[in-house]
Order: C-alpha cells, then sequence, then structure tokens
C-alpha cells in the first residue's frame, strides 16, 4: 500500500495513529536538531518532524533531500507545538519512522508555491508544474465541478449527451477554419469544428429531441484574455420550443451552478434588447454591476448642445454623457489621464468634455464659454447629476462614439471599484439583429449564423430588401461584461433557409454544395427547434474570478497560439508532406 491518508486529511483527532503518507516536497527547514519537511499532494499540506535525537539516521537522509523529491513516508500522527491555524493540518504533524524515497526531481524553474517567482512563459512551458501550485490546481477542480454540476442539470432535465465529429468539413461564415489534410483524399481538407451547430440541428431532426455536449470547438481567431484557439462549449439544443422555453431551461442552469458551485442564489435574469443595450451602454454586452447609463445630449426632440457655436457638438451624430457619481473632485491631473485614455488608438475618441456639478449646485463645464448655466443645468438634469457628480461627455460618429464611450465607463467603473469580482451581474440581451454589413466585402452576413430564425413579425422587411432592421430571435446571455453564451431559434424550414443562403450571396448550387446535407434533412421533418452554447471557459473563469480563460485550461495556447510546453505547431517532414499531397512553396 502506497499510502494510508492524504497530505490534506490529517487532523487533531487522528493524533496517535501510525500512517503512511505519498507526496513532493514542498520546502524544508533545517533547524539543527530538528528537521521540518512540508509534504505536499493534491489534497493539501503536512508537515513531516525528523527529530535527530530520537531517530539521527532518518534526520541525516532528510536533510538531503531536493525541492519536489516524491516522498513516501511513515510516522505517528502528533499534536504541533507551534499550531499553525491558517492550514487544515496546522494543528498535527507527522514524526517520521520510514522515509522512502520514491523519486528525485531536479531544482524546478520556479517555485512551486502559491505565491511563485515563475513569469508567464517559464510557467506555461512547464504547465505541469505550475499545475502542483493550488491555485492553478484549483482552477482545474472548479471546471471539474462545474462540469459535473452542468451534467447533473442537463441529465435531470433529459438532455442526451451525444458526441459530435471533429474531422468535418469547412464552412465560409464565421472565423476561419483549422483544416486537416487528408491523406486518403488527395487535394481535399477536413475541418475542425467552429462549433457542433449543423450537427445538433441534424440531431433535432433524428428526434433525440434534447441534446447536449460539452465539447471542444476551435476558431483560427486572433487571440485575447478571453479567447483560446480551442476552447470548450456547453452545447445544447432543444425540440419544439420557443425562445422561452429555451431563455427558462438555461437560465436553471447558469442558477443550478452558481448555488452548487458557489452557493450563491442569483434572481431573475433580467433581460434587455440590442437595441436597448447599444443605447445605454454601447455594448452588447453590458458590465451592470453598475449602472453609469449613457444619456444622449442631442436628441432630436430635446436637444441639449446644438446651435450654441460649439462645432465639436454641432458637427457631431452623437453626442453622449455618463454621470460619474461623487468625482467632481477629479484634479486636472485625473482629467488629463482620462482624456488620455480617450485618445488612444484603441479608443479613438478626439477629445473628452467634462462638466462638475459644485456642492453649491451650479455646473462648471470645460466649454463654459460656449455654455450658459442654465444650459449647463439642463445637462446634469438630464444625466441625473446631483451635487458632487462629474459629466464625461464624448462627440461624434454615433457608432464610433458609443464603442468609446463604452471604453470610459468601464474605466470609470474599475476606477470607482464598482466592478467586484465577487459581484454577479446576469442579463439576457436579446433581439440581436439577424445580418450584419460588412462593408471591407460589400455584403450582409448573419451575425450569429445562417441558420438563426428572423422574428416572423419582420420576415417581411427581409423580403422587402430593410435587411439591416430585421431582428433574429436570437440570444446571448451576458456576466459581468462577459458574453458567456448565446444561442437562437433555428430556421427549420427549407424554403426560408434557402432564402437566407441567397441573402447571405451564396448561389443556390453554392448553398447546395456546402449545407446540401442540412437542407436535404430539413425535407424529412424537421422540428420546430432552438439551442444555445455557453463558453465553458469563460464561464469557469468568472467563476474563479479571473479574467483570463487560460489558467482554467489545463494546457492552454500563448497569444501567439504555440503550447510553448510541446512546441506546437511544429514543421513535418517530407515523407509525411509528401503522404498528405502537401508540397510547401520553397
Ligand atoms: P457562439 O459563436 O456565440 O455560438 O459561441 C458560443 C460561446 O462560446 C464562447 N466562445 C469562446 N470562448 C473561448 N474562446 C473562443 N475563441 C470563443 N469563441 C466563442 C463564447 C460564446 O458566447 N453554435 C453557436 C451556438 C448556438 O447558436 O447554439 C455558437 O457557437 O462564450
Amino acid at each position: 500500500m502506497y499510502r494510508t491518508n492524504t497530505c490534506g486529511e490529517l487532523r487533531l483527532a487522528d493524533a496517535g495513529k501510525q500512517v503512511i503518507l505519498c507526496g513532493w516536497l514542498q520546502k524544508s527547514r533545517d533547524l539543527g536538531g530538528m528537521t521540518f519537511i512540508d509534504l505536499r499532494d493534491r489534497y493539501g499540506l503536512t508537515q513531516l518532524a525528523f527529530n535527530m535525537e530520537i531517530n539521527a539516521e532518518i534526520c541525516e537522509k532528510a536533510r538531503k533531500l531536493g525541492r519536489e523529491y516524491v516522498l513516501q513516508i511513515t510516522g505517528l500522527v502528533k499534536e504541533r507545538e507551534n499550531k499553525n491555524l491558517q492550514m487544515p493540518t496546522g494543528e498535527i504533524e507527522i514524526s517520521v519512522t520510514e522515509l522512502i524515497v520514491l523519486n528525485e526531481a531536479k531544482t524546478p524553474p520556479f517555485t512551486i508555491e502559491d505565491h511563485t517567482d515563475g513569469g508567464d512563459d517559464l510557467r506555461m512551458k512547464y504547465r505541469y508544474l505550475d499545475l502542483r501550485r493550488s491555485p492553478v490546481r484549483n482552477n482545474i477542480l472548479l471546471r471539474h465541478k462545474m462540469a459535473q454540476q452542468t451534467r447533473s442539470y442537463l441529465d435531470a432535465q433529459h438532455f442526451t449527451e451525444v458526441e459530435t465529429p471533429v474531422l468535418i468539413k469547412s464552412t465560409p461564415e464565421g472565423a476561419r477554419d483549422f483544416v486537416v489534410p487528408s491523406r486518403m483524399n488527395p487535394g481535399q481538407f477536413y475541418a475542425l469544428p467552429q462549433s457542433p451547430q449543423t450537427f445538433k440541428q441534424l440531431l433535432m431532426v433524428a428526434g433525440l429531441d434534447r441534446y447536449y455536449q460539452i465539447v471542444k470547438c476551435f476558431r483560427d481567431e486572433d487571440l485575447r484574455a478571453d479567447r483560446q484557439p480551442e476552447f470548450t462549449q456547453i452545447d445544447c439544443e432543444m425540440s419544439f420550443v420557443e425562445q422561452e422555453d429555451v431563455l427558462n431551461m438555461f437560465e436553471g442552469l447558469v442558477k443550478h451552478l452558481f448555488l452548487s458551485v458557489k452557493g450563491i442564489s442569483i434572481d431573475a435574469v433580467p433581460r434587455m434588447t440590442y437595441a436597448n443595450a447599444m443605447e445605454y451602454y454601447g455594448s452588447d454586452k453590458p458590465d451592470t454591476r453598475f449602472d453609469m447609463r449613457f444619456v444622449a445630449l442631442n436628441k432630436p426632440e430635446n436637444n441639449l448642445v446644438s446651435g450654441k457655436g460649439f462645432k465639436v457638438f454641432d458637427e457631431a451624430e452623437l453626442v453622449v454623457a455618463i454621470c460619474a457619481k461623487a468625482c467632481a473632485n477629479y484634479t486636472r491631473k485625473q482629467l488629463d489621464e482620462l482624456t488620455d485614455f480617450v485618445k488612444r488608438p484603441q479608443i479613438g475618441a478626439s477629445g473628452l468634455v467634462y462638466a462638475r456639478v459644485n456642492e453649491d449646485g451650479t455646473v462648471k463645464s470645460s466649454v463654459d464659454k460656449f455654455y450658459d448655466e442654465v444650459s449647463l443645468k439642463k445637462w446634469a438634469e438630464a444625466c441625473g447629476a446631483a451635487s458632487n457628480d462629474l459629466i464625461l461627455i464624448l462627440a461624434g460618429n454615433a457608432q464610433k462614439t458609443r464603442k468609446a464611450m463604452n471604453e470610459l465607463r468601464l474605466e470609470m467603473g474599475t476606477r470607482l471599484g464598482l466592478r467586484d469580482k465577487d459581484n454577479y451581474a446576469c442579463l439576457w440581451v436579446l433581439d440581436f439583429p439577424l445580418l450584419e454589413y460588412s462593408e471591407e466585402e460589400n455584403r450582409y452576413f448573419a451575425m450569429h449564423h445562417p441558420f438563426t430564425a428572423p422574428k416572423p413579425e419582420d420576415i417581411s422587411l427581409l423580403q422587402s430588401g430593410q435587411m439591416g432592421s430585421v431582428r433574429a430571435n436570437a440570444y446571448d446571455l451576458v456576466i459581468n461584461g462577459v458574453e458567456v453564451g448565446g444561442g437562437s431559434v433555428r430556421i427549420f424550414n427549407k424554403e426560408l433557409q434557402a432564402q437566407m443562403f441567397e441573402v447571405l450571396g451564396f448561389t443556390p448550387e453554392e448553398a447546395q454544395n456546402q449545407f446540401g446535407f442540412l437542407m436535404n434533412a430539413f425535407e424529412f421533418g424537421a422540428p420546430p427547434h432552438a439551442g444555445i452554447a455557453f463558453g465553458f471557459d469563460r464561464l469557469c473563469s468568472l467563476f474563479g474570478g479571473a479574467e483570463s480563460i487560460r489558467d482554467f485550461i489545463a494546457f492552454p495556447k500563448n497569444n501567439s497560439g504555440r503550447d510553448v510546453m510541446i512546441d506546437g505547431p511544429s514543421a513535418i517532414d517530407e515523407k509525411q508532406l509528401t503522404e498528405l499531397h502537401i508540397a510547401l512553396k520553397k
């Protein structure tokens, strides 16, 4: 028997027991007469004590051990003299009577402790060592728990987990595909799925009724903190349902996860239309942990800024303000910082106008020479600004200004401590536009994907060519400003699907070639269906209180899409290339 107990379980009540433990040497302290070792395994740390007077031979042996040696020890559980109440096992130690070195270890390139001295790159290269550290290991354990709870909820709701293929066919919509050359079909390529979308719809045609899968998806897109080239979805589809049924079912999943994993009860998830989200927050994934809603100051029916000789506002398509509570005392330096922030190329505003509401209710702005006290008071009123509040204003092209104001709002939320990671604000964003126009390609793209159903009341707009105004029965779940999931009611009628492909610029032949399998299936009795997919890595990182999804993935890629531990991707040899019928350009 390798061990009788783990390194995380012995307590004072176990004093007097003879135990065998196994683990890694985390730290050793040689105090001359006594040597102490912290022994670590997945479950925790236990202190081992070696006494020169009781057993000099073992003590000498213990003194020579290096960090991360793999040990097996036998000993007696004893009450500690110097208790450490921060540690679950901190009231006991093991007085060691037998010590076996199961394996030696090279000195690790960074310290394997909660706070390590290792930089990101080094930790990625030695990810298996990083995973020995409890913060990283706990993230992986959290992920496991979330997956278990997801399965338990969906299973209870009669969802069947079905595996769909990984070697599929490239489709032109969405992100770039990762492709795999086929040795047996010269010149042809599989694509790795960006999601199992078409397969889950086929499973509905097959009558599975409720499907889910915790599944790897692959997208060759630029990487960010919340994006990995291979990531995991909780992918779901249901038959004979409307949007409302899907929202309720998956609100249930989110509630179940919060309660079972974090012990948090959440209220009914509020809903907002895409149009309102853009108007109030300039984003389709607003962080609703705090308010600070946008207020347009140049509404046609109530224009509070035009005609006073200030060209920037007169010529702007949108003049929009936010109110930062109790910030009227911002210094010149702080305001300059905010101005520099909005002028950064990534944000792209040309400047920032501000107005302070003083203690006595008077308003002072950076554009005083154009606006008198009466005008400024109207701004304050429109923004709901009271004494000591600061109004921040951006102006210009509507879309760009909203985008910039979204960034400024988030920045202010952060500065004011309104974005506490332990506070969760969930939101359904509904009624996304069906189509989005690409100036570059001069055509419409499906905003979600080509299988999303238009709202029945908007189908006539599609027919009359007002593509941009058609809304979809599509929804996103947003938590703390992160798009955690998205889905839609699907088209299940062959004619409407064909019309949709036409709008997206496919000829009937191209549509048949790319999606014939789905359109053909729709001829054999497709049920009405709808679904959703959650970004599982994002959900885990939110639950873990982190911004980056990387630490919730056991073996992630870096920002260049590389796995620096296995050093992939890599070149392959000539023979392999020849077999795959690939000739590289010299
Ligand atoms: P969508 O493309 O919105 O929908 O993806 C669903 C969710 O997956 C997560 N996600 C990602 N997470 C990490 N890295 C990425 N590169 C990445 N890309 C997306 C997001 C997103 O909300 N088939 C549809 C779903 C449906 O209609 O049922 C789909 O894939 O959290």
